[in-house]
């Protein structure tokens, strides 16, 4: 990832920063519009859920520099993952529902640029997380 591509990244983040929830709800009706089959596997409240993806999320954008230090929250979070029932393939439904509620929530902000970084920093996110799951 080059330091414009993290810039733009911390800039959608700030920018999003105003309504957390907002942001969380929008992102999971979205998810179950386009991946209806996994909306059973969220069985506690929808908004705690929103708000501690969202605390995760902001976890990850704070530590950009030193991405590695993250390596190994991932990969537990992907083992609790298993545990939820997530298949392997669901992480491309929950990119692209990222990348769609950025969009829909930047608006006029949202760049092809930051889009980009978005999706280069998920692919990352999705490459430690796919090595978990092949460990398990
Ligand atoms: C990089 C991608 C993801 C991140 C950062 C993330 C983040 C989180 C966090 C922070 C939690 C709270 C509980 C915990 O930490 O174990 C959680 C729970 C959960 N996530 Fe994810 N998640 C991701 C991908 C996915 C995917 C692909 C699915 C599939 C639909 C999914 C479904 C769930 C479910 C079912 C729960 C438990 C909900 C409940 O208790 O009702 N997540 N996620």
């Amino acid at each position: 990832m080059t330091e414009n591509q993290k810039k733009l990244i911390k800039k959608s983040w700030d920018l999003i920063g105003r309504d957390p929830v907002d942001f969380g709800i929008l992102f999971y009706n979205h998810l179950f519009q386009i991946a209806p089959e996994t909306k059973k596997l969220f069985v506690n409240d929808i908004n705690e859920q929103a708000s501690k993806l969202i605390t995760m999320l902001g976890y990850i954008v704070a530590k950009l520099d030193t991405l590695e230090e993250v390596t190994i929250d991932l990969k537990r979070l992907a083992q609790r993952h298993t545990l939820y029932g997530v298949k392997a393939e669901m992480y491309d439904y929950v990119g692209k529902a990222l990348l769609w509620t950025l969009a829909q929530e930047l608006d006029n902000n949202w760049t092809k640029e930051m889009e980009l970084s978005w999706l280069e920093l998920y692919t990352q996110l999705t490459q430690t997380i796919m090595e978990a799951i092949k460990e398990q």
